[in-house]
């Protein structure tokens, strides 16, 4: 992608976390200044492909075990990125065609790409705002949520490979607890979190590009992902590194190069 195609309000002069994921992905929706921090990101952890790649399975995974077996309807994803079929709602849609889907994210090139997230089915409807989870009133608030989402029924709210880009400092469990306060009873919990774990030596790397680049991360603990889940049901198998949460094939990569803790829990 060349800089001409950027609207006013894309920062072409430092790299943006959607665009390097986009790039992980093997995606064209990203600047030269993505590219070389994702390329130095992937010279310290060449598990990244693989991480963003079972990220991505794993939502679909997630969201159909909720469409199959919990009777989930309705999803909020927060930090969606740059869209990448199948994106959720089409994975939704596939197994519920009625399926409705908010998307939220706060970069501008995700908003430029958004008419991609509305191709909802006749039957289901789908919406994008341009949100900030750091600000969930705001969020819950934006008027388009309430046209799509009827928050009297179940809702999964998705917060995949997001809450890392949430330092401590911004409270992310009060966040957390904030989105999950407002949805009723047998609404979900979907979230992958990535996690120095396996490799500390490596991800401080990674933690130190990201820094390095101006977007501040957080990789944390099994035990400090867990904690996103406190007072939810978990579903089997419970918190696991992403290629292990119900599989459709057995595994092939390491658990370090995965390097993304993840899990699924209900609200009573
Ligand atoms: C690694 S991508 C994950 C995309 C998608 N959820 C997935 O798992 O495939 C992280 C996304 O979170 C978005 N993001 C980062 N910080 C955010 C914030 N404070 N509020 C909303 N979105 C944010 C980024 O713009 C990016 O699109």
């Amino acid at each position: 992608m060349t800089n001409s195609h950027a609207a006013r309000d894309i920062d072409t002069s430092r790299p943006h976390s959607a665009r390097m994921y986009d790039y992980y992905l093997g995606g064209k929706d990203h600047f030269e200044v993505d590219k070389q921090a994702a390329e130095n990101v992937a010279s310290a952890y060449p598990g990244i492909f693989t991480c963003a790649r079972e990220n991505r399975a794993f939502m679909h995974r997630a969201t159909r075990v909720l469409a199959r077996e919990h009777g989930i309807r309705q999803w909020l994803d927060i930090g969606t990125g740059i869209p990448t079929e199948p994106n959720l709602h089409q994975v939704a849609q596939s197994v519920v065609p009625d399926a409705r889907v908010a998307y939220a994210d706060n970069d501008p090139l995700v908003l430029k790409y958004a008419e991609r997230l509305m191709r909802s089915t006749a039957e289901g409807r789908t919406t994008y705002i341009e949100a900030d989870v750091n600000d969930p009133q705001s969020l819950l608030d934006a008027p388009e949520l309430a046209d799509v989402l009827d928050f009297g029924r179940p809702i999964a709210l998705s917060l995949n490979a997001l809450m890392h880009f949430v330092p401590d400092a911004q409270d992310p469990y009060g966040i957390v607890g904030r989105l999950l306060d407002v949805l009723p009873s047998g609404s979900a919990l979907a979230l992958s979190h990535c996690t120095p774990d396996f490799d500390p030596e490596t991800w401080q790397k990674v933690t130190d590009i990201y820094n390095n680049a101006g977007t501040p991360v957080q990789f944390r603990s099994r035990e400090a992902v867990a904690r996103f889940f406190d007072g939810l049901d978990l579903l089997d198998p419970g918190i696991t590194v992403g290629h292990r949460w119900r599989p459709d094939t057995e595994p092939t990569s390491t658990d370090a190069e995965v390097s993304l803790w993840t899990g699924v829990g209900i609200k009573r």
